[in-house]
């Protein structure tokens, strides 16, 4: 099986925060576990770089938007390759790459697309039109702005000539909406009248020019949904490998749902392709109870969480949270309490306690310990397949806890069962290793060395709690 895993792309007027984090280190936690599934994976991640809001951070910081976008798309993987976070493709909606698909792709578009005057209240942080309904005491609710009114001569996409056929792929199956929460707000959505939308505009110079009127350029969010078929080569033979073999799935957060469960497909209809198999939606999270937000000023960089944690520290800590796909808080203040006990005490003392008793001598693992860690199997893959990746990690440490039990109560080190408890543990461990390697492939690599060469050094550093 082939399988094509997304993020979105993140806007770059902004670092790339824990929000970005989350969904990323998630697709590759997934990329990681399909691959040692055996399924051929491409993991695609990129920044989205058009558009006014970009405009306008360029010119705030002095800079020409090109430099700009090329500045802060490296800081964007650079803290990837921090969370040992690895993608097969890295897209900027400024490559030429991208330009040329998208071009060539309107053209086969041209039948749903037609020309009127608009006007509207468009907010530029959402760097969409709003609708009178959506605004909050005439403010756009969620950046707390009045949007500006505009009034232009735009192009138009039939979005209203596809909305059945989009409901038809959602209530077949054939395009899977998850969690369920996600599929509802979808359908409740389609019943509502969509209007056609704008795929143009005309005073944002920023962007890539509008093939059938060089005086407008291609509105930011349609461009962006593009980068899913430009990056694997729309236009040239290489696509269809990917596009048409391969089970196409995204990951994003509830934020842009519309963008992807109706606009995508419609899009993707009109143009005769393929549309996705399957979209995840995670939900939303605050930080200590409040919305991450650069006036708050409570924006996480995980940067700093991989300098205070290490990285596999880091990528525990974020996954283990809450469950993916529903929203959530990120306890700062409860992340040493939280890597103390489970990575230094939980894992990390498990290793070292077996390590420390271990001989050459090996025997064959008791049939309790096999069932018991085929039961965690069992489940792991269960749960993976169904992207519950929080679950997955709770059953881990379950099987962790129980080790650290079954020492505690079997007491090796007076035993005269000593080698085959020791031996029971060592498969145990050597079963966690390979079962961490998604989440925590460092460690998971260490785990194996040490196994093999029967001496533990240690794996997280107890850190000294200020509580
Ligand atoms: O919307 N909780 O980019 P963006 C959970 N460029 N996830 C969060 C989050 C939070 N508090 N904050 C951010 C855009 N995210 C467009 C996308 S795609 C064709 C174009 C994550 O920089 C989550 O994945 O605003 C969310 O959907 C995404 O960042 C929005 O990133
Ligand atoms: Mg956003």
């Amino acid at each position: 099986m082939k399988k094509l895993i997304t993020t979105p792309i993140y806007y770059v007027n902004d670092i790339a925060h824990l929000g970005h984090a989350y969904t990323t280190l998630a697709a590759d936690v997934l990329t990681r576990f399909f691959r040692e599934q055996g399924e051929q994976v491409f993991f695609l991640t990129g920044t989205d770089e058009h558009g006014a809001k970009i405009a306008e951070s360029a010119k705030k910081e002095g800079k020409d938007p090109k430099e700009f976008c090329d500045e802060k798309s490296e800081l964007f993987k650079k803290t990837w390759e921090n969370l040992n976070i690895k993608y097969d493709h890295f897209v900027r909606t400024t490559d030429e790459k991208h330009e040329k698909a998208v071009k060539k792709f309107l053209e086969n578009l041209k039948d749903s697309i037609y020309e009127k005057e608009y006007e509207g209240l468009y907010c530029t942080g959402c760097e969409k039109f709003l609708t009178e309904k959506e605004l909050v005491d005439g403010l756009c609710p969620d950046h707390k702005k009045e949007p500006e009114k505009i009034k232009e001569k735009n192009y138009f996409f039939k979005l209203k000539d596809y909305l059945n056929k989009v409901e038809k792929l959602i209530e077949s199956g054939k395009l899977k909406i998850e969690p369920d929460f996600a599929r509802k707000e979808t359908l409740a959505l389609l019943k509502q009248d969509l209007d056609d939308f704008s795929i143009s505009r005309q005073k944002v110079k920023w962007g890539i020019e509008f093939p059938f009127d060089k005086n407008q350029t291609i509105y930011v969010w349609f461009e962006a949904l593009l980068n899913y078929v430009s990056s694997i080569g729309y236009g040239t033979d290489e696509f269809n490998e990917w596009w048409d073999d391969a089970e196409i799935v995204h990951l994003l957060a509830k934020d842009i749902l519309k963008f992807h469960t109706i606009y995508w497909p419609a899009i993707l209809l009109a143009a005769k392709q393929k549309t996705p198999d399957k979209e995840f939606i995670h939900g939303f999270f605050t930080v200590d109870g409040q919305k991450m937000s650069k006036t708050i000023g409570n924006v996480i960089d995980p940067n700093d969480i991989v300098n205070e944690f290490g990285v596999d520290g880091a990528r525990y800590l974020l996954l283990s949270q809450f469950p993916f796909g529903q929203d959530g808080d990120f306890k700062k203040e409860k992340f040493i309490e939280k890597y103390n006990s489970d990575l230094a005490n939980g894992l990390g003392n498990l290793v070292a306690r077996v390590l420390k008793l271990a001989t050459d001598k090996k025997l064959e693992p008791e049939k309790n310990i096999l069932d018991r860690t085929k039961q965690t199997r069992d489940n792991y893959l269960e749960y993976f397949k169904d992207f519950k990746l929080f679950e997955v990690l709770n059953e881990i440490w379950k099987l962790i806890a129980f080790c650290n039990e079954y020492i505690d109560k079997n007491k090796p080190w007076e035993s005269e069962n000593r080698e085959q408890i020791i031996s029971n543990l060592l498969y145990a461990i050597s079963e966690i290793a390979f079962l961490i390697e998604p989440f925590l492939p460092e460690t998971s690599e260490k785990i194996k060395k040490q196994l093999e060469n029967n001496k533990s050094i240690i794996l997280f550093k107890r850190m000294l709690s200020i509580t």
